[in-house]
């Protein structure tokens, strides 16, 4: 039996598979792929173990389609769930998501009632209520990617309007994950220096707007959503908790007061070790900004609204 510690990944679809492919590359867990299609998990868990021999990581990933394998983990995301296709918004996949996400929680807190749990599927606000009302895990351990995502398509954008290193990119995009997320241009810098100051105000408001719509851009060219990114995203999570590297990366946070904001989970930079959301970090924001997260914020309690319980 292994030593190392486990961390369980729900859906080995596109997201959950490329989350458990990161996660296999960094080679301190044993990991535990889940999907009701038989077949898929144990297939692509295969295919990763044997992708170690030539990278040079342990073949340590289990495939499954029950949860008895995950007794035990430290962390479990859930990617469990449909995704958009063209024409879609994240909102309209609430009611089939909502039952998916609902029951894998219960199948993963009954075998592992300690692990934090990483939330994906979407809509992403209101899947991370569902996650921590069946759960009844406290609001640390229980929280959802999506910021570390939309922060890497507006860095991309930056990076390609300033041709700086992507590295020296440094900026936060907070709020719902939705067409309202709001990036903090007041807190972009690159290699130190004011956004601002380096980009006209024209286009960083074409690079805000393309990043609040970076979702549908991309299903719009695959007729699917996005799944490199977003699994990597995960997998950082996942690093900043099992590694108590204390990162502060913007996730999905349950708020009471933070911002302003009660009873609502919403993205915020939060420090990540291995208690869960261990701080949420409070930035200061201009007029603006505030404006716009309230705004990201009435959007999120309208999905929220609509959640069966
Ligand atoms: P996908 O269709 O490739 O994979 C989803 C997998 O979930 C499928 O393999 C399916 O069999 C499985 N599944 C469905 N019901 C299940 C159940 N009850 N138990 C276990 N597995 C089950 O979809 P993809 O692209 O991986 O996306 C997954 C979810 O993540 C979607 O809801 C998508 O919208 C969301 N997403 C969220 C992002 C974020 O930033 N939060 C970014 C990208 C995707
Ligand atoms: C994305 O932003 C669909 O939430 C997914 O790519």
């Amino acid at each position: 039996m292994s030593a190392r510690r486990k961390v369980t990944v729900v859906g080995a679809g596109n997201v959950g598979a490329t989350c458990a492919q990161v996660l296999a590359t960094r080679d301190y867990a044993d990991i535990v792929l889940v999907d009701i299609k038989e077949g898929l998990p144990q297939g692509k868990a295969l295919d990763i173990n044997q992708m170690g021999a030539v990278l040079g990581y342990e073949p340590s990933c289990t495939g499954s389609n029950t949860y008895e394998e995950t007794a035990g983990s430290d962390v479990v995301v859930i990617t469990a769930g449909l995704p958009r296709s063209p024409g879609m918004s994240r909102d309209d996949l609430v009611q089939t998501n909502e039952k998916i996400v609902g029951s894998v929680t219960e199948q993963v807190v009954a075998q592992s009632p300690d692990a934090i749990l990483i939330i994906v599927s979407n809509p992403l606000d209101a899947m991370c209520h569902v996650a921590k009302s069946v759960s009844g895990r406290p609001k640390e351990r229980v929280f959802g990617m999506a910021g570390i995502l939309d922060t890497a398509r507006f860095s991309t954008f930056i990076s390609w309007e300033t041709s700086a290193s992507v590295k020296d990119v440094q900026a936060m995009v907070l709020g719902g994950h939705g067409d309202q997320m709001v990036p903090v241009v007041s807190a972009t810098t690159v290699g130190g220096i004011a956004l601002r100051k380096l980009v006209a105000d024209e286009k960083i408001q074409a690079m805000v707007e393309r990043t609040a719509k970076g979702g549908g851009e991309l299903v719009n060219l695959m007729g699917t959503s996005a799944w490199y990114a977003p699994g990597a995203a995960a997998a950082q999570m996942v690093d900043s908790i099992m590694l108590d590297e204390k990162r502060v990366l913007p996730c999905t946070a349950y708020l009471e007061g933070e911002y302003g904001i009660d009873g609502l989970y919403m993205g915020v930079p939060c420090k990540l070790g291995p208690g869960g959301i261990e701080e949420i970090v409070e930035l200061d924001l201009s007029d603006d900004e505030r404006e716009a997260l309230d705004k990201s914020a009435e959007a999120v309690r309208e999905v929220v609204g609509v959640l069966s319980s």
